[in-house]
């Protein structure tokens, strides 16, 4: 069962080992997922109040999972904006290339990790939104 918010973007549930010592995800690139992962990486201790994120990639995949609180990610593809909340540690949220995402209300205990299907690379960033969606509608 998938949960599609946009194209690129959707809901996908992970599969949970549990039993009565408690939960474990496991996530292999390739098999639970539809790439390779080449980094992975998380954003803990938000600032309250803080927003984070307001860019798109050109090419860059990732699969983001609230693994401790939640926070709330806003997607947007140049057409449609969606706003999901991502508090399930047994949910992860696939997301594109060319979708601008802006994140906010962060819990004090939100971890929200990130597995990619690339290095980090400044390039491949847009950071401003006019330049988003020259680039998005281009390819309408
Ligand atoms: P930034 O892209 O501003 O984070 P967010 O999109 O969550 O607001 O990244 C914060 C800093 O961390 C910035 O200096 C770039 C650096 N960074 C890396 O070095 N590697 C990474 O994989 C990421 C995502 C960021």
């Amino acid at each position: 069962m998938t949960d599609d918010l946009l194209p690129g973007c959707r809901i996908v549930p992970l599969t949970v080992r549990g039993d009565d010592r408690g939960s474990l995800v496991a996530i292999e690139g390739g098999r639970d997922l539809p790439f390779a992962i080449a980094r992975v990486y998380y954003v803990f201790g938000t600032t309250v109040g803080v927003d984070r994120g307001c860019h798109a990639h050109h090419h860059l995949r990732q699969l983001a999972i609230a693994v401790a609180g939640g926070c709330t990610m806003l997607l947007d593809d140049g057409v449609q904006r969606v706003r999901v909340r991502l508090d399930d540690a047994a949910k992860g949220l696939t997301m594109g290339p060319l979708i601008w995402r802006e994140m906010s209300d962060f819990s004090p205990d939100c971890v929200l990790m990130v597995l990619a299907d690339a290095v980090y690379d400044e390039a491949d960033y847009i950071r401003d939104y006019d330049e988003f969606l020259a680039v998005a509608g281009s390819g309408k």
